[in-house]
């Protein structure tokens, strides 16, 4: 095999590898790519209590389906999506495309997101996650900024509301806290 090929096939396999680490990363350590359902979107836009010229956060944007949700009823927010799992990132980037001017997306580990200036964080993600995140959140969010979470409470924290889930259409919870 003449050598400029065999140096492609290794870089395509490293590239492959790493994805592959990356998405495993994702699944069982973070929380797997299961789009919130876009009436539970709605709820918790409604109970973020939005305003014009916010910045918003959602530290696993999937397909960007929040901040997209968020810009469509308020086009002076600003919104930053981290996301790890790159076919979500790459559906996000797609659906995204029309407002990057308020959506920028991130395809990086919302761990290390820059909580500065966030005024809202819109949370679904596992318990563990959850809880990893919130003490971040607890540091380096501003006072008043709010965490809108779908399905999963943060432990040890008192939500300021709960919105009840409906059983009945298969939705969860959605639980804010404010700072
Ligand atoms: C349950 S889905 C929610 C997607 C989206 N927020 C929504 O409401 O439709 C959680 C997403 O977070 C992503 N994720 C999990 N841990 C992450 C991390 N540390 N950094 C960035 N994205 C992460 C997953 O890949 C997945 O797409």
């Amino acid at each position: 095999m003449p050598l400029p090929l065999l140096i492609f096939w290794v870089i395509l396999y490293i590239i492959a590898a790493i994805l592959l680490i990356v998405t495993c990363y994702v699944f069982f350590i973070g929380a797997p790519f299961v789009p919130t359902p876009q009436r539970v979107v709605d709820k918790m836009i409604a109970a973020a209590d939005l305003r014009p010229g916010m910045k918003i956060l959602d530290p696993g944007c999937g397909d960007g389906r929040m901040l997209i949700s968020a810009v469509r009823k308020f086009p002076t927010i600003k919104g930053v999506g981290y996301e790890l799992f790159f076919v979500a990132y790459i559906l996000g980037w797609f659906r995204t495309r029309k407002y990057k001017k308020n959506i920028q997306l991130l395809f990086r580990n919302s761990d290390y997101a820059d909580l500065r200036g966030i005024d809202r964080v819109f949370c679904y993600m596992l318990p563990k996650p959850l809880a990893r995140n919130a003490a971040k959140f607890k540091k380096g969010l501003k006072k008043g900024a709010k965490i809108i979470s779908y399905a999963f409470q943060i432990e040890g924290w008192k939500p300021e509301k709960i919105i009840q889930s409906e059983p009945k259409k298969n939705y969860g919870p959605i639980y804010v806290y404010k700072i």
